[in-house]
């Protein structure tokens, strides 16, 4: 763990980021949560009634976590469980590890992601089960994902020390930084379901569009159709997400799996702030139908789903020109490359191609704006009225800037030299000519 304790952020960073995730974030969920559904969108009413109310105020619109919160989570997640363990999937080896291994996946992810909204739809059409309760009780599950993610990372912790899966694990010697950043790389629960997997794909992406789908039922079900502003942002996150779904072995090439350890800051993240922060856009539109008119529409339609295949484009180039060792044509010719090498944990020399044409010789990053873009655009639906829609865009700058940086600094550390070379050829960070 202590090379990879050296490649995320300081102490000083860590203890300050840990206790605004733990401080500022769970109340921050349930005030979104609140604004969006009870407060009209308006930060301005959800401020002027703390003002009046105080800390009491606050504390009595936190929904506690119902029976009934609790009993949608655990058959939904129990659900996610049972089908990554159960549906058929090609076998895939995820990239070599920090420590020199390479584990092993099964590809179920898009059969999941179908079987999850058939049978979603399926309980709504046939009067089984309506969606609009689980918006209902949204608040209530919020919070009772907030509690049962932290006791989730507990163990998390616990096993870390006590039973890990493989050697990419340990601990740095600091409880907190463990905590926070995470013991294990892949932890499992026996040899198959990986819990990673789980809860970044299945648990959390996963809820993302049964969310999505929610929040148009309930607009239905309120206003008896759905407007075209609901209708735009839902599209666009289901494309998002199926396209996640769609390469989702590819995500198991990408930082959140083969970099960060399973710890509070991954897990909860994907845990709680997935499902209330990233759907917020549509969580909004349910109670404000916005209509575009149908030329506005298309065009939001069009531009965000032009920036989601960019996106994927940029990863799915990367992936190719690595799964073929360099052998692929990237936009019609063969690829600029930097052969680098480095030394594993367990002092072996592997050696790694970089790709420096294509969209990763635009910037390092450059697959960042395409994904920002997207998100702009399936919120742009709600357009100006409130800005607290826009939270998960501003959100996700952030995020993917600060992002930019931890790779940045992890790959110098990998790469050392031929980092340098890369950073050379390619000087710009997230945006060309700009950043
Ligand atoms: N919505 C969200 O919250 C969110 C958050 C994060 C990411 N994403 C999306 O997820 C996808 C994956 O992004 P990511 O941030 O995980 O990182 P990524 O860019 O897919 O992966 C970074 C890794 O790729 C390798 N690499 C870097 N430059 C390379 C090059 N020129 N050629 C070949 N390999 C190179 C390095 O790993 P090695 O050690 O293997 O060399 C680096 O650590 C993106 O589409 C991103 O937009 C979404």
């Amino acid at each position: 763990m202590a090379a990879e304790a050296k490649t995320v952020h300081s102490a000083v960073v860590t203890y300050a980021s840990m206790l605004s995730l733990l401080s500022l974030c769970p109340p921050f969920v349930i005030l979104l949560w609140y604004t969006m559904v009870h407060a009209d969108g308006s930060i301005g009413q959800t401020w002027d009634y703390l003002r009046q109310n105080g800390l009491q105020g606050f504390i009595d619109i936190w929904p506690r976590p119902t029976v009934i919160a609790w009993k949608i989570i655990f058959c939904y997640g129990a659900f996610e469980a049972a089908l990554q363990l159960l549906l058929p999937g090609k076998r895939v080896e995820g990239p070599i590890s920090p420590a020199g291994n390479r584990p092993i996946y099964k590809a179920n992810g898009l059969a999941a992601f179908a079987v999850t909204l058939i049978t979603y739809l399926g309980l709504w059409w046939y009067g089984i089960f309506n969606p609009t309760i689980v918006y209902d009780h949204l608040g209530e599950i919020f919070s009772a994902l907030i509690f049962g993610s932290f006791i989730f990372c507990i163990f998390l912790y616990l096993k870390g020390h006590l039973a890990p899966s493989s050697s990419d694990s340990g601990s740095c010697g600091n409880l907190i930084i463990d905590f926070y950043w995470g013991m294990e790389l892949y932890p499992r629960i026996g040899k198959n379901f990986d819990i990673k997997v789980f809860t970044n794909c299945r648990f959390g992406m996963m809820s993302w569009a049964v969310l999505a789908v929610t929040y148009c039922i309930k607009q239905y079900e309120l206003n008896g159709r759905v407007a075209d502003s609901m209708l735009v942002s839902t599209i666009l996150m289901l494309v998002y997400v199926t396209k996640f779904f769609w390469w989702e072995a590819g995500y198991w090439n990408t930082m959140d799996i083969a970099h960060d350890r399973a710890g509070f800051y991954i897990c909860w993240g994907c845990l709680v702030w997935v499902p209330s922060i990233y759907t917020s856009p549509g969580m909004y539109l349910v109670n404000h139908p916005v209509d575009l008119g149908t030329q506005l529409a298309i065009y939001i339609l069009v531009a965000g789903i032009l920036c989601i295949y960019i996106n994927y484009d940029c990863d799915r180039q990367r992936q190719e020109f690595r799964r073929t060792n360099g052998k692929c044509t990237v936009w019609g010719k063969s690829p600029s490359k930097i052969l680098a090498s480095y030394t594993t944990t367990s002092g072996e020399t592997k050696s790694s191609l970089l790709l420096t044409s294509g969209w990763w010789g635009l910037a390092r990053h450059f697959h960042y704006v395409p994904e920002i873009l997207s998100a702009f655009f399936w919120t742009v639906p709600a357009l100006f009225n409130h800005v607290l829609p826009y939270f998960y865009v501003v959100f996700l700058t952030i995020l993917l800037f600060d992002r930019a940086k931890r790779d940045d600094d992890r790959c110098r550390s990998k790469y050392g030299k031929y980092w340098k070379l890369y950073c050379q050829r390619v000087p710009y960070k997230i945006i060309p000519g700009i950043y």
